[in-house]
């Protein structure tokens, strides 16, 4: 069983200040992009992870990888017991590692699918989700796709009203971020701003603005409404992403952001062929590890083929 799942980029990422248990609360547009990973789920004698592609050296193969435990959790949600339990994932990457695109959340919500299928547990949507919410806050959004609003800590999702379709050149950093990491760095910003009595931090809030732009299906709209809270504490843990956002709007870039956590930067093109241009561009100037070019919205975790058939 094999499915098919995408990378994210936030074209909001609104961040309060820390709930009781350390997560923040958000209000963020996720929009999932043609960067997709593979995650194939095939019966074992035991759980076994393998893992080929963009970044397989940095990811555990162990129980400490998210799909492993994905697969647990749906076997346990599942009443599936035993041998039959027991699977082997292999994981194909073009997402890459610690990048801000939610890649490890991608494999967890390919793995929920191509389990749920191979099991033929029969979980709803709904109790896929729930599994998933309890993974990781960027999990149901990969299962869903598409271009969605996320509350909460990011699990609580409302599809948004989203026209057209968006291109995007992706600059990928020489090294990753943990996203746990920018968060701290995030609240120590925040702490010494208002230790200067600059403005309380405030509870998040959706951009009325963005949601109109995207409502329009007009690129040249949404670009300069794109913004990220975590981007100050990304810059600050990576200052050289200053001189790769720099190099995309120099080069035409209707938006110019870091995405997620980071490190990746997100540009938004006037089309295919722009995005196309900037990638060449992002790549040649030096200020990344590699560029592509994806395109957005595009579906969450889908199955591509049913070995069984
Ligand atoms: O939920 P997930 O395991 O993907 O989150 C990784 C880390 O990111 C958390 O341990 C936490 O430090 C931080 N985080 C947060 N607030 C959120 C989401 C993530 O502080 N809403």
């Amino acid at each position: 069983m094999t499915v098919r799942v995408p990378a994210k980029v936030n074209l909001q990422l609104a961040v309060g200040p820390p709930r009781d248990d350390g997560y923040h609360p958000l209000v963020t547009v996720f929009h999932a992009v043609s960067l997709n990973d593979e995650v194939t789920v095939r019966p074992a004698a035991k759980m076994v992870l393998a893992v080929t592609g963009e970044d397989a050296a940095l990811v555990p193969t162990d129980r400490s990888n998210l799909a492993w435990r994905a697969a647990s959790a749906l076997a346990k949600a599942a009443g599936v017991r035993g041998t039959e339990a027991a699977v082997r994932i292999e994981i194909r990457k073009r997402i890459p590692v610690a990048a801000g695109l939610a890649g490890g959340s991608a494999d967890a919500a390919a793995t929920l699918v191509a389990c749920n299928e191979l099991w033929q547990a029969g979980l709803s949507q709904r109790e896929l989700a729930e599994v998933a919410a309890s993974l990781g806050s960027d999990v149901p959004f990969s299962l869903m796709g598409g271009t969605v609003v996320g509350r909460g800590r990011g699990e609580q999702l409302t599809p948004a009203l989203a026209a057209g379709s968006y291109h995007w050149a992706l600059a990928f950093g020489l090294s990753g971020l943990s996203t746990a990491e920018v968060y701290a760095t995030f609240d120590r910003l925040r702490a010494a701003r208002s230790a200067t009595g600059a403005s309380a931090p405030t509870e998040p809030s959706l951009s009325t603005e963005l949601m109109t732009a995207l409502r329009s299906g007009d690129p040249a709209r949404v670009g300069p409404l794109l913004t990220n809270d975590l981007q100050p504490a990304a810059l600050s843990l990576q200052p050289d992403l200053r001189r790769t956002l720099a190099e995309g709007r120099e080069h035409g870039a209707l938006g110019a952001i870091v995405s997620g956590s980071g490190p990746t930067c997100a540009f938004l093109a006037r089309d295919a062929a722009h995005a196309r241009e900037l990638a060449v561009l992002l790549t040649g100037a030096g200020v990344c590890r590699a560029a592509a070019r994806a395109s957005g919205p595009v579906p969450g975790a889908t199955v591509l083929r049913d070995m069984r058939s």
